[in-house]
């Protein structure tokens, strides 16, 4: 049957390209340029209504603004302080970001497996916790949140804190409270995501101990004259980096947060729509949303049926790319690699020059990452495909990309994408 596929030489759904991912206009230019004609380009008041403006947009007491998520993940682990050896438990599926500043800090990622919400099961969170454990990672993946009513009790019950990686999920809820506001501390990546300055990050916490030291933390733990802890004696107090930001970065996400509310609605908007024009093919179910909670769709996130569609699910998403409708396979790290636990980083021999340090300290055997399985989650992440929700799109936008979708399922039901000798 000939069903035309661009992957094999077909015309494709969509020959334009996709509109800007951002509304960045003249009024984002006119307040940097404020910045800029006042002569005073480093960290300054900007910094600071920008701290205020982000933790009041999430009823927290403080923001701490760093210069990327991996930096806001690494400040929340530099806040709690854990010792080298202790262990932060963490989801299989999601960027490196989230556990390198663990790593930095020489803690030991342990993996907890997750549910069809794409996020962590407490239950199994809860079997990984040992005396070494010190805090949970609860990353909202694509924008979803985690059940963080179960991770929160599950925490307070083995007193450990509880982190949530926001990177991806602004704006999203959990049973009508908004996340980056429920755990002990909380990182925000502005690197491409709903709030975007092209970089960027922050720490939100209403917890003044953590956020005293998240302070201290960004900025090589050195009281500056102009920062939040002025009046402290100048001395560098503990071993921290230098993660901070200016009054530059800080004009554009201040006029950004002005923005966001409306982003995150059309990228929901468009993401339902498109749920419900894929509802008919039933090799494809999007990522499972709990009821009362908010999705706020960085991502639209869907598994395929492999065996019924005959085709990996980075055949199907390279079939759909074809078609000018970009779709990402499984997400990274999986696919050819697998979850994060099989990146090179935690699965090769060194870590710390050439040694596995702290994969082995204290330890009567080293934590070996080529051991560990998290099956639920290698068995959803290598179905997994994904389509990237900008706040642009228009309608003609969805129905091309319903429209693209569509016609690579049919065509894969009938084998299109099989395998030659299958
Ligand atoms: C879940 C998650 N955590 C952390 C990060 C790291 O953020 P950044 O790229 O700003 O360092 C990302 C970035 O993609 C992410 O998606």
């Amino acid at each position: 049957m000939n069903h035309n596929l661009a992957i094999h030489g077909g015309r494709p759904v969509r020959a334009r390209p996709f509109g800007p991912t951002h509304d960045f206009g003249e009024d984002d230019v006119a307040a940097v340029g404020d910045v800029i004609r006042s002569g005073n380009v480093g960290r300054g008041p900007v910094v600071d209504r920008f701290e205020a403006a982000f933790a009041e947009r999430h009823g927290v007491e403080w923001a701490v603004t760093v210069n990327s998520g991996t930096s806001a993940m690494h400040t929340c682990i530099g806040a709690i302080n854990p010792d080298p050896g202790d262990e932060i438990i963490v989801t299989p599926w999601t960027s490196g970001g989230s556990i390198i500043g663990a790593l930095l800090h020489n803690c030991v990622p342990v993996f907890a497996d997750i549910d069809e919400t794409y996020t962590l099961d407490p239950s199994d969170v809860e079997a990984k916790i040992t005396p070494r454990t010190r805090a949970i990672i609860a990353v909202h993946l694509f924008g979803n949140a985690c059940d963080m009513t179960a991770l929160r009790e599950v925490a307070d019950r083995h007193g450990i804190f509880l982190v949530e990686d926001c990177c991806q999920a602004h704006l999203a809820e959990h049973q009508g409270r908004i996340v980056g506001s429920i755990g002990d501390i909380a990182g925000f990546s502005f690197g491409g995501k709903h709030l975007s300055a092209g970089m960027g990050g922050a720490v939100l916490t209403s917890n003044r101990a953590l956020w005293e030291r998240a302070v201290l933390f960004r900025d090589a733990a050195l009281p500056r004259g102009n920062g939040p802890l002025e009046g402290m004696p100048y001395a560098n107090y503990f071993l921290a980096p230098n993660y901070k930001i200016n009054d530059i970065l800080a004009a554009l996400l201040l006029n950004q947060l002005g923005k966001l509310d409306g982003y995150v609605e059309n990228k929901a908007r468009s993401a339902s729509n498109i749920i419900e024009g894929l509802s008919h093919a039933a090799e494809i179910t999007p990522q499972a949303v709990r009821p009362g909670d908010r999705h706020s769709y960085w991502n639209l996130g869907f598994t395929i049926d492999t065996g019924a569609l005959r085709c990996t699910a980075n055949d199907f998403a390279d079939a759909v790319s074809a078609e000018g409708v970009p779709m990402a396979g499984p997400y990274v790290g999986s696919g050819d690699v697998g979850p994060l636990y099989r990146n090179a980083f935690l699965a090769g021999p060194d870590l710390y020059g050439k040694t596995r340090f702290p994969l082995d300290y204290q330890r009567e055997r080293p934590v070996d990452y080529r051991q560990v399985t998290c099956p639920n989650g290698e068995a959803i992440m290598g179905r997994g495909v994904s389509l990237i929700m900008q706040p642009s799109y228009t309608e003609d936008d969805v129905a091309d990309m319903i429209q693209a979708t569509r016609k690579v399922a049919d065509a894969a039901r009938d084998g299109a994408l099989a395998p030659a000798n299958s």
